[in-house]
C-alpha cells in the first residue's frame, strides 16, 4: 500500500480550514493507503506556546482526528515528540539545506512578519524538519491544504539532492490537495488563509466552538468587496463570497458550478443561512463524538502509544539508512 504522513500543529484549536484541508482527506485515504498521522508539536514550539495550553492542544487534537474518523486500528496516530526520529534526521537534513531555498518559503516570510520578536531559527528551518517528517516513512502522498505546496516542493528538493549524492535513501513525496476546502478563507479578512493561531477569534471556525456562536459569525463574514450584491464566484472580485460558495461546496458535497444557478436571485443572507447550517451538521457529530472521547485519558494515552511504537519501526529503519549512508558507525 502507498504509505501516507500527515499532521497538525496543536498551536491552538484545529479550525475547518484544517479539516477540509487535510483530515478530511485523512480519514478518506484510511481505506487504500498505509497512514501515519501525528501532531507536530514539534513544529508548534517554533512560535511561543504556554506550557499547559501546548499540553491541552496535544490532547484537544488527538481526540478531535479520533472524532473527525481517523482509526487507531487502520492508522498510526501519535505524538511527533515520541518519535525522536524526526529531531535526528532534522539535523541531518539541515546539513543539506541551503539558506537560500529557506529564505524563499512565504510561511516563513509571513509568520517572521507577524511576531518581529520571536524570528528564531526553528521558524526558519521548520521547513526542513516537515521534510524530515515525510522522508522518515518513505512516504508517497502527502495531503495538505494549498498552503503547503511549497514545502512539499522542498521536500522533493532536499531528497532529490540526498539522493543523487548517496543513491535511492529516500522516496519522493506527492502532495495530495483536495478539489475544494484546500485554501479556506478568514471570515473577516477573505484575502488571508483561516488560521488557527488567529488572534481575531472572528476570523477563525474552530472545530470545537459553540455551535450557535458558529453560526453568528458565519452570518456576519465579508462579503461586500464590490457594489454588485449578486453572488457567484470570483476570488479577485469577489474574495468573501467565493469564500462561502467554497465553504458550502466543501461542506455540502454540490460542486461551485452547480451552486452558483442556485442562488441567481438570492440575497447574500441566503447563502450565509445555507453555509451555517451545513457547518453545523458537520461539525455536530464530530463534537458529539469528541466529548465522548477526550475525557477517556486512558483511551488517548493507549491510542498515542501505539501510534508512536508502529510510527518508531518505520522510523527507525530509514534513520540507519541514512546514517549508514552518511559513513557513520551504527554499530559498536
Ligand atoms: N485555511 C486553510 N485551508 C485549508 N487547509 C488548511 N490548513 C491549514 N490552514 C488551512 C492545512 O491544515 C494542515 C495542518 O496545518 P498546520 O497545523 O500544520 O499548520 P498551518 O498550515 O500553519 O495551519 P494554521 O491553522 O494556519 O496554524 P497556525 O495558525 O498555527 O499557523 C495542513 O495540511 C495545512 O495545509
Amino acid at each position: 500500500k502507498p504509505v501516507v504522513l500527515s499532521g497538525c500543529q496543536p498551536s491552538g484549536q484545529l479550525t475547518l480550514g484544517n479539516y477540509l484541508g487535510a483530515i478530511k482527506q485523512w480519514v478518506q485515504m484510511q481505506q487504500t493507503h498505509e497512514c501515519l498521522y501525528m501532531i507536530v508539536d514539534l513544529h508548534a514550539i517554533t512560535v511561543r506556546q504556554n506550557p499547559q495550553d501546548l499540553h491541552q492542544a496535544c490532547l484537544d487534537g488527538l481526540a478531535l482526528y479520533l472524532a473527525c474518523g481517523v482509526n487507531p486500528d487502520e492508522s498510526a496516530i501519535f505524538m511527533q515528540s515520541h518519535v525522536p526520529e524526526h529531531a535526528q534526521l532534522g539535523w541531518v537534513l539541515n546539513c543539506y539545506t541551503q539558506m537560500g531555498e529557506l529564505n524563499r518559503m512565504t510561511q516563513f516570510k509571513d509568520k517572521a512578519q507577524k511576531n518581529q520578536s520571536n524570528v528564531n531559527v526553528g521558524l526558519y528551518a521548520y521547513p526542513v524538519l516537515q521534510a524530515a517528517d515525510i522522508l522518515l516513512y518513505q512516504a508517497n502522498e502527502v495531503p495538505v491544504g494549498q498552503d503547503q505546496k511549497q514545502h512539499l516542493e522542498l521536500t522533493r528538493d532536499i531528497a532529490t539532492r540526498f539522493n543523487n549524492i548517496y543513491g535511492d535513501v529516500f522516496t519522493l513525496p506527492e502532495p495530495c490537495i483536495p478539489k475544494n476546502g484546500a485554501r479556506v478563507m478568514s471570515l473577516q479578512d477573505p484575502d488571508k488563509k483561516m488560521s488557527k493561531s488567529d488572534t481575531n477569534p472572528n476570523n477563525v471556525i474552530g472545530l470545537l466552538e459553540d455551535t450557535k456562536k458558529l453560526t453568528k459569525k458565519i452570518k456576519r463574514a465579508v462579503t461586500d468587496s464590490d457594489e454588485e450584491a449578486n453572488i457567484f464566484f470570483d476570488i479577485e472580485k469577489k474574495a468573501g463570497v467565493s469564500n462561502l460558495l467554497s465553504l458550502l461546496s466543501a461542506t455540502g458535497g454540490e460542486s461551485i458550478e452547480a451552486l452558483v444557478p442556485q442562488y441567481e436571485d438570492k440575497m447574500y443572507g441566503h447563502l450565509k443561512k445555507d453555509v451555517a447550517e451545513a457547518v453545523v451538521a458537520l461539525i455536530n457529530p464530530i463534537q458529539e463524538e469528541y466529548s465522548r472521547i477526550r475525557s477517556d485519558q486512558a483511551y488517548l494515552s493507549d491510542v498515542m502509544h501505539k501510534g508512536s511504537a508502529k510510527a518508531r519501526e518505520k522510523a527507525s529503519d530509514t534513520l540507519s539508512r541514512v546514517y549508514k549512508a552518511l559513513g557513520f558507525i551504527t554499530s559498536v
